[in-house]
């Protein structure tokens, strides 16, 4: 087997591994893609430095070796905070109203993918598969093969990818585009991302697409794109419930609510997680049920994301100041229905949390798949499994509708949906919670991340 070569901007170096903060899903599957076949983890320290000499930090731990190097003030800002998060992030969330189009930091962008390839490229040895992930690093397949890598190169989008007309309005999107024409297998989350990737190519580069085999030819090169699915570390989240730490978390969390229901929502705190928009729902609902303030507590896990970026400053402003009215107008001394938390936690307590939570939402206003949906059926009973609350623009709608007999699917967008939804949730008998939750389980447990990695990555090595 070829050692694998993981290159993305966020690394879970060993310290912080099993501490969930607000790093999302992905750090998470790769450090589990990285477990079965070794390797190299390849990416920012998260810290900044204006040391410029490339000094790296190596670490090796359960046959996983991690590099990372730091970045300058000038690059965070702009390649992170800017380009990345202000710019790509945004708009490829189909909030073309948050992008900011800056020329300047677009440029910061592309020195550090340039520093990127840089720094990895004396790591890489011949025979090594390189898998670079996500819109932080859209060109660096194109900055290797500019080196001179002759590796077969694939890439990974773990976000959403935008209609073509939302696109065009990225100055120089096309070379943004042909850039990943350099990587040999390209992968998206859906089959929703991926037709839209093809019809990019189709329309705006003139490339020819073949979308039953996914080869996309373009000036005398030819790449493939496909959909691979991801799912979640099965047994290891698995294993993490039987912790002494998961059964405290649920007991902890179950004598807090004192037989009332639980309703959980664990999210970094961003604005395509659709948290205000849920928070108007919760707060419909106990409109229109007044009396269920007293039996059901809203639990929302918040850990706050990318906080020197605008648009996240005032997300959180517009979140705090929506729960903190319903807990103001619904509270009573011994009574507050939404807890709102901004601290992460292990995934042993959120296993826990999960199943002493009768109600999941997940209603995100777009997002590349979404772990946590998959996370909060994993945790349940199967004797008595809570009902997931599932957006229909998650990625993970895809596997979870299971034609209407999984997750209870909800437009996130209105309110008078959502409180409606809750109230389904809430009187659904156990038989019916229980076919969903089996309609669910399956593919959860089977198509999981390891069976995602190997997907890739034999499609990878393939010639
Ligand atoms: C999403 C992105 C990842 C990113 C994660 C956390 O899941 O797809 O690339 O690492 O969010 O965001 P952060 O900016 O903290 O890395």
């Amino acid at each position: 087997m070829n050692r694998l070569v993981v290159i993305s901007n966020r690394v879970a170096v060993p310290k912080a591994r099993g501490v969930a903060g607000a790093q999302g899903g992905l750090a998470g599957a790769l450090n589990a893609a990285l477990k079965d076949y070794g390797g190299l983890w390849f990416g920012w320290s998260g810290q900044e430095s204006e040391d410029r000499t490339g000094n790296m930090n190596l670490q090796r731990s359960d046959g996983v070796t991690t590099a990372t190097i730091d970045l300058s003030s000038r690059d965070i800002d702009e390649y992170y905070n800017g380009y990345a998060n202000s710019t790509l992030w945004p708009l490829f969330h189909y909030r073309i109203d948050l992008t900011e189009y800056e020329n300047e930091t677009g440029k910061g962008y592309e020195r550090v993918n340039e520093r990127f390839a840089e720094s990895v490229m004396p790591l890489i040895e011949e025979e090594d598969l390189v898998w670079v992930h996500d819109y932080h690093l859209i060109p660096l397949g194109e900055r290797l093969r500019a080196r001179g890598a002759k590796n077969r190169i694939g890439f990974f989008s773990h976000i959403p990818w935008p209609p073509t007309r939302l696109l065009t309005s990225l100055p120089f999107h096309e070379r943004l585009v042909e850039t990943m024409l350099a990587y040999d297998l390209i992968g998206f989350q859906t089959g929703e991302w991926l037709s839209s990737f093809f019809h990019y190519c189709e329309t705006e580069l003139k490339a020819d697409v073949d979308q039953t085999t996914g080869r996309i030819t373009h000036k005398g090169r030819t790449a493939i794109a496909r959909a691979y699915p991801i799912g979640i570390d099965w047994d290891h989240f698995q294993k993490q419930g039987k912790t002494d730490e998961a059964k405290d978390a649920e007991k902890r969390l179950l004598e807090s609510l004192r037989n009332r229901t639980g309703m959980i929502g664990v999210d970094r705190l961003d604005y395509s997680k659709g948290l205000p928009e849920r928070i108007d729902g919760i707060g419909r609902f106990f409109d229109q049920h007044p009396e269920r303030t007293r039996d059901l507590i809203f639990i929302q896990i918040a850990p706050p994301s990318r906080e020197d970026v605008n648009s996240y400053q005032k997300i959180r402003a517009v979140l705090e100041q929506k729960t903190g009215q319903i807990n103001g107008a619904r509270s009573e001394v011994d009574i507050v229905p939404i807890r709102y938390v901004n601290q992460g936690y292990s995934h042993a307590e959120l296993y826990g949390f999960f199943r002493a939570s009768k109600i999941g939402m997940v209603t995100p206003l777009r997002d590349g798949m979404n772990l946590v949906a998959k996370e909060y059926i994993a945790a349940q009973d199967p004797e008595d499994p809570g009902v997931l609350l599932l957006s229909d623009f998650a990625g993970a709608a895809q596997q979870l509708d299971c034609d209407g007999q999984g997750a209870l699917m909800v437009n996130p967008h209105s309110p008078d949906a959502l409180a409606r939804a809750i109230q389904t949730a809430l009187d659904m008998p156990l038989n019916e919670r229980k076919s969903r939750y089996e309609a669910m389980i399956g593919t959860i447990r089977d198509d999981n991340v390891q069976d995602w990695t190997n997907n890739f990555c034999s499609d990878l090595a393939a010639d």
